[in-house]
Order: C-alpha cells, then structure tokens, then sequence
C-alpha cells in the first residue's frame, strides 16, 4: 500500500468578531468567567449572506493552491460538517460545483466535532486501497446558526470557521501512521440538536421550544471529553508503534482549555508542543482540527518528519485520534 500524507492545507474565518464583551451584553456571563472556564477570548461569526459551503470554498481553494492542485484533478470530496447548507443536496456537492471539480466523487460526514478524524480516516482508507489518487477533506460550520445566544451555557463556545486539507501520495515513511475511531451512542443526548429531523419535524412548536439549537450537558461532556482525549491519543501512538515522547505537535480540538490540559498532562507534553488557537476561534467542531493544522503550518510550527497527532471528540459521542509523520 502506498503511503498517504497531506500534500496542501488552508483555512477561512469570517471576518465578523464576537467577543466575550459583546456576550456580556446578550447573556448573564462575563469575560474572566469564560476565560478562566474555557480559554476563548473570542470567536468568528459568519455574514448573513454566508453558509457552510463558502466557507469550505475559501479553505478549499487555499488548501488546492497549497498542494498545486486544480480543482480538475481531485478525485474526492468529503465534507465534514453538522451545519450543512442544507439536508440535501450535500455540502460536498455544492462545494464540487462552486470549485469546478467535475471528476470528484463527494459526501458529507457527520460525526459533530470528530467529523474531521472520521472524514480523514475514511479518504484515506480509499486512497490506500488506491481507488483515488487525491482527495479534498473539508471541515466546515456555521455554529451559529444552531446557537442559542440566549443560553449561557452554550452560546460563549461556538464559533464558524473551515479548514481543508489535499491528501495525496507522500514518500515512504511519511503520511499516516494510524488511526483510532470509536462512538458511544448512549450519550447522545448529552449533546443535540434534537428538532428539525425526522423525529422531531420543524414545526411551530419545535421553534416555540428552541428545538433547533444546541442542548449541552456542558459538565458530563467535560468528564467524558477529559477521560477520552488522552487515552485515544495514546490508543493511536501505541497502533503507530511511536512513543509519545517522539511527538512534536499535538493539534487537539479546541473545544475547552481545560480539556486540552488535561490532555497533554496524560501525555506528558509540554504546551510548547501543542496548537491552541481557541482563543481567538472557539469552538469550530469539525472545523477546528484543520484549521489549527493549517494554522500551525502558515506559522511555521511544523517541519518535514515531524510526528503530529490530531485527536478530537464530540456528540454521538464520539471520539478519534490520528498519528501522522509531516
Ligand atoms: O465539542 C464538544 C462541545 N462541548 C464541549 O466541549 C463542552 C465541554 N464542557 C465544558 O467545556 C464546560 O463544562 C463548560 C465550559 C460548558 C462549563 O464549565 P464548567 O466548569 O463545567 O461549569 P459548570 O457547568 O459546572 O457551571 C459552573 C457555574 C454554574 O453556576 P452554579 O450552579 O455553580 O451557581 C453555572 O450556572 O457557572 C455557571 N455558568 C456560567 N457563569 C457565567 C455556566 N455558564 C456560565 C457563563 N457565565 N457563560
């Protein structure tokens, strides 16, 4: 099997800034809480006239022009998103046709803030067994639009945002090492957008009762998010065959200072080997992972053979981690 890597990487945030004094005046919060309880200053909002898909167009074209790629050659789409434009078509398939990309196969994923590791998993197992040559992996979302600004709880989290990475073949050696994926479907309400669905059709009563926003149990997602993140991380060096003293970058999801800490201390890591941008993004859900990943690259912060772990969790639950070798 041929050795997959990532060959071009790119991210887009709107330019729109909510801060933790805006939030102040919409909710009973104040900035040292937040800061103190979470790590984020801020976040990016997206315009009205803006969705998902544009989002992922601009990280798109970034991450093409990154791999000096046309959108002519790709040979897959996956979009991992929870804020899709629309139900259907796909967010995949309006990103194919905005971008060009005739020749591509493309999907959605939906795996909340784990999409991104579960999209990449799934590209990559189809270039392997060298069904494609490339592929375009996107994390995209508008947060927003499934945020209820009057819910304290939640609203100070979320941000937009979209990262995209090209996969390709890289010399042997190089590319991903591992991947490990899991689910807990027993928790899935303890993270939802309950109405809107077959379920629970949009009605008047789902708007009357804020079915079509994010419901958290913010503490039990902690506990479980605290317990996960390290264990699969180390689940998917231990698969890689490398010793966590061997990694140089760790590029969590950005969900909560705190998480991310804890983390690294079960990794025994310093920060100084960690991407955090939460700060000025928040919480992106499948958009955070590439975009810190693209991120760390415009700043310098990764160097070829460098050994990277991406892990995240997120509703379903779920949970992923990958080992790649820059
Ligand atoms: O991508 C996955 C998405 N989800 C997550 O990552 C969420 C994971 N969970 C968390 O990050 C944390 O649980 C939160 C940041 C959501 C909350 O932090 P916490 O330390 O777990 O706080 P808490 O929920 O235990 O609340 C502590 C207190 C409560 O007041 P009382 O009951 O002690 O009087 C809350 O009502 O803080 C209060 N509180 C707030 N106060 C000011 C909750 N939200 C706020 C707020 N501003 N925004």
């Amino acid at each position: 099997m041929k050795a997959v890597g990532i060959i071009g990487t790119g991210m887009y945030v709107p330019d729109r800034i909510l801060t933790n004094g805006d939030l102040e005046k919409m909710v009973d919060t104040n900035d040292e809480w937040i800061v103190t309880r979470t790590g984020i200053r801020e976040r990016r909002i997206a315009a009205e006239d803006q969705a998902t898909s544009d989002l992922a167009y601009e990280a798109a074209v970034r991450a093409l022009g990154s791999a000096k790629l046309k959108p002519e050659d790709v040979d897959l789409i996956i979009v991992a998103t929870i804020t899709p434009d629309m139900f259907f078509p796909s967010t995949a398939c309006i990103l194919q046709d905005k971008l060009g990309a005739r020749k591509a196969a493309a999907f959605d994923l939906s795996a909340a803030c784990s999409g991104f590791i579960y999209a990449l998993a799934t590209a990559v197992g189809m270039l392997k067994s060298g069904m494609y040559r490339n592929a375009l992996v996107v994390g995209a979302e508008c947060l927003s639009r499934i945020t209820d600004y009057t819910d304290r709880n939640t609203c100070i989290l979320f941000g937009d945002g979209a990262g995209a990475v090209v996969l390709g073949e890289v010399p042997e050696g190089r590319g991903f090492r591992s991947f490990e994926l899991g689910a807990d479907g027993s928790g899935g309400p303890l993270l939802k957008v309950a109405g809107g669905g077959s379920r629970l059709p949009a009605s008047a009563e789902t708007v009357e009762s804020r079915a079509h926003y994010i419901q958290m149990a913010g503490n039990e997602v902690f506990r479980f998010a605290v317990r996960i993140m390290g264990s699969v991380a180390e689940e998917a060096l231990r698969k890689a065959g490398i010793d966590k003293k061997d990694v140089d970058l760790l590029v969590p999801h950005q969900a909560n200072i705190r998480i991310i800490q804890a983390a690294l201390s079960r990794l025994e890591l310093p920060e100084e080997k960690c991407m955090i941008n939460l700060d000025r993004y928040g919480n992106a859900s499948a958009a955070s992972i590439p975009i810190a990943l693209a991120e760390a690259v415009e700043q310098g912060r990764i160097r070829e053979g460098d050994c990277l772990v991406l892990v995240g969790f997120g509703g379903g639950l779920t949970w992923g981690a990958s080992v790649l070798i820059w």
